[in-house]
């Protein structure tokens, strides 16, 4: 396994101007993701965990600390450079989809490996298919239900086969059926390609097919359990 993979986090912390002055979102966050493992993060709403994921994929700047991965302190480089890194090594799926409005559910997909210089329109319809969006290929979001619309942003998340997954809620939005072909479509994701996969869950049972188990309470590490 390629340590590349891996994830370090150290004395992470993320606070915010709010009118009473700062407002602490994240403090003294450290722990390190094994290269190819599976971590849940839960906690409470508002706990933190959308900051967090948010900050391990360099969407979003600390206040202090940083994050170590794919072999580069990503808060030495700066907006475009993690982009490029996130293009190359990261895929994320978010709680809010944040798919393009308008683009296709298929030119949604076929987006990052554009990015990535990959020949696209066949394994995006491919990946479409998996997720069982094969018929919706030419929707636009609008006209996709919340749990299409999600499926469609794991298919854009897993289309580039990233060593690094990130998804936060995956299935928040899906009935059991299909959260669960998702769940599986993920896990399989992260066996056959040894994708380091961390994910934001409210779902016990699916926290528990992770080896680990983050828990965060009012923006602090309060459990590090490994099943
Ligand atoms: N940019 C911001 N400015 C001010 N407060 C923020 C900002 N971003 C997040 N927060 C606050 O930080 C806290 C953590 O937010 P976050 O979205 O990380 O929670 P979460 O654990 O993902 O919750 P949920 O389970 O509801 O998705 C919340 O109280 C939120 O209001
Ligand atoms: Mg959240």
């Amino acid at each position: 396994m390629d340590s590349r993979n891996s994830i370090e986090v150290k004395g992470l912390a993320k606070r915010v101007a709010d009118a009473g002055g700062e407002l602490s979102i994240l403090e003294d966050i450290d722990f390190t993701v094994e290269a190819g493992s599976a971590v849940a993060i839960t906690g409470s709403s508002g706990s933190g965990k959308s900051t967090l994921l948010g900050l391990l994929a360099g969407l979003d700047v600390p206040s202090a600390g940083s994050v170590r991965l794919a072999g580069r302190d990503l808060f030495s480089l700066d907006e475009d450079g993690r982009a490029a890194l996130r293009a190359r090594h990261v895929g994320f799926v978010f709680q809010s989809f944040q798919l393009l409005p308008n683009l296709t559910a298929l030119e949604n997909v076929m987006l990052p490996l554009e990015l990535a210089g990959r020949s696209a329109r066949e394994d995006a319809r491919a990946m479409l298919d998996r997720v069982g969006l094969g018929a919706r290929l030419h929707h636009y979001p609008r006209t996709l239900s919340g749990g299409e619309q999600q499926r469609v942003s794991l298919a854009r998340a897993f289309v580039v086969q990233p060593e690094l997954l990130f998804a936060d809620e995956p299935t928040g939005s899906l009935d059991a059926a299909t959260g669960a072909t998702v769940i599986d479509l993920m896990f399989a994701m992260h066996r056959e390609h040894g994708a380091t996969l961390v994910l934001v869950t409210h779902d016990p049972q699916l926290a528990a097919r992770c080896e680990r188990q983050l828990v965060l309470a009012g923006g602090r590490l309060a459990a590090d359990g490994r099943a």
